[in-house]
């Protein structure tokens, strides 16, 4: 396997988790470069099912090495605890994973300061996951974020640190919440900065030295396209470039050695959290979707809005991403319908159109425009070959790469490793 970016190309939740899995049989590093701990990437192997939202699912292949790349945001007590949960399920985790020293540091204040912001927004909130994502890279956009590189210089961390709290504070004084316990967030900070240090590196040398050996490198996605902060439904996004071209922004690598970019699709479409979704469902059939494909969000266990698979957002996402080859998940999802839809145009001003409308404001107006597909209403949990699938399944397939533009090269019918096969 070359070099490969893999993206979600919806709004998150695609099966990202599980397909890098599958492609870690070929793979030895794989590095994250964007997003935080509001990413929740499940993989099932055997009776075991892990979630992972801030280490990159790589992890849970033995023999791989991992990298939490610069384009990160990572919260040190989540981190901790989540190499603790890996360690618990008898994965080890520190000999194998690095985090970079220019990513950013997500704080207390941060994860305060988002819950206070979703709240001032009221009925225009953007349904964050709370994380302190947003806060966060607006401290590095700004210029005044904390990186990993400042943890191995406690006395210079603990002066940045209080320096931020301090600001923060004023913030949540005027506000009339509680201030922020800076010195007893110190306290509990300190042993885990000490546990974590030893994998702080400078990973941009490290993933350029290993594909100079020739090594593969996995770069693992986390949301997708239309949360990008640039591309997708703004304001209604995460804060980072969820896109192909934040692999190399957020790893330190050339787009000269990316050799190819993976865009993973769900057969149909789901979003968590507020703002436009094109394709959304309130009638029974949303609710199978939902109901079939548990869709509940792995990090905040929310329920999350489901819809038909929309060709028109879906066909500009493999173009934003350069996305040369597909992923189709959860296809079995599908297997009661009769009749499946794919949105094929949007209605707007009695025009309809096959891309995004050109005034981004109005996105909410569009009237989706179905074609309908003959369901195939058998299983498919055990089909492990595009041969074996039924008919009907087949058409919707190649219809699916037709409309998008790219070539289906994995096909996903259940959680599980072996719920996977190549075109
Ligand atoms: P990610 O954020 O893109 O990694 O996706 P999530 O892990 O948040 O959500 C995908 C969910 O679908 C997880 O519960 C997976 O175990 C599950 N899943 C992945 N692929 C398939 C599939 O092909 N079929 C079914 N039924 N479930 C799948
Ligand atoms: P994975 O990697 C789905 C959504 C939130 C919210 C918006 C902004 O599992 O696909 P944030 O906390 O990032 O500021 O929230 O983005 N969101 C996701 N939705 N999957 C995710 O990650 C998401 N990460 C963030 O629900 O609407
Ligand atoms: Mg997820």
């Amino acid at each position: 396997m070359a070099n490969t970016v893999l993206v979600g190309l919806q709004w998150g939740d695609e099966g990202k988790g599980k397909i890098i899995d599958v492609l870690t049989r070929d793979t030895k590093v794989i590095v994250r470069f964007q997003g935080g701990n509001n990413a929740g990437h499940t993989v099932e192997i055997g009776d075991q099912k892990y979630v992972v939202h801030l280490i990159p699912s790589g992890i849970l292949r033995e023999g791989t090495f991992n990298i939490i790349g610069n384009g990160l945001v990572v919260d040190l007590a989540h981190l901790y605890k989540e190499i603790k949960y890996l360690a618990d399920k008898g994965i080890d985790v520190k000999s194998r994973l690095m985090i970079s020293n220019r990513a950013q540091v997500i704080s207390a204040c941060h994860r305060q300061m988002d819950g206070m912001s979703e709240n001032s927004l009221g009925d225009k909130k953007i349904g964050t996951t709370k994380r302190g994502i947003g806060p966060a890279y607006a401290d590095k956009v700004n210029r005044c974020g904390i990186r990993m590189a400042d943890l191995l210089d406690i006395e210079s961390f603990k002066t940045k640190f209080t320096a931020q709290a301090k600001e923060y504070n004023k913030a949540f004084a005027a506000a009339g919440i509680a201030e922020l316990d800076y010195e007893a967030e110190l306290e509990t900070l300190l042993p885990i900065i000490d546990y974590i240090k030893p994998m702080i590196s400078d990973t941009t040398a490290l993933i350029n030295a290993e594909i100079k050996k020739g090594e593969n490198v996995l770069f693992e996605g986390a949301q997708g396209t239309w949360l990008d902060v640039d591309f997708g439904t703004y304001p209604y996004v995460t804060s980072s470039n969820t896109t192909s071209g934040g692999a190399c922004t957020g790893s330190g690598v050339s787009p000269r050695h990316i050799d190819s970019v993976m865009g993973i699709v769900k057969a149909y479409t789901t979003r968590v959290g507020e703002g436009p979704f094109m394709t959304e469902l309130f009638d029974e059939d949303g609710a199978e979707l939902a109901r079939v494909g548990h869709e509940f969000g792995a990090t905040t266990g929310r329920p999350r809005r489901c819809g038909w698979l929309d060709a028109v957002a879906t066909r500009a996402a493999v173009e934003i991403n350069g996305a040369d080859q597909l992923t189709l998940t959860k296809l079995d999802v599908l297997d009661g319908f009769k009749t499946i839809k794919i949105c094929t145009g949007y209605k707007l001003d009695g025009e309809v159109m096959d891309t995004m409308p050109l005034d981004l404001n109005r996105i909410d107006e569009v009237e989706p425009v179905y074609e309908e597909h003959p369901g195939w209403e058998t299983s498919l949990e055990n089909v492990r070959s595009f041969d074996d699938l039924p008919e009907n399944a087949k058409s919707y397939v190649r219809r699916v790469e037709e409309l998008l533009d790219s070539k289906v090269k994995i096909i996903s019918v259940g959680p599980k490793r072996e719920q996977t096969f190549e075109l």
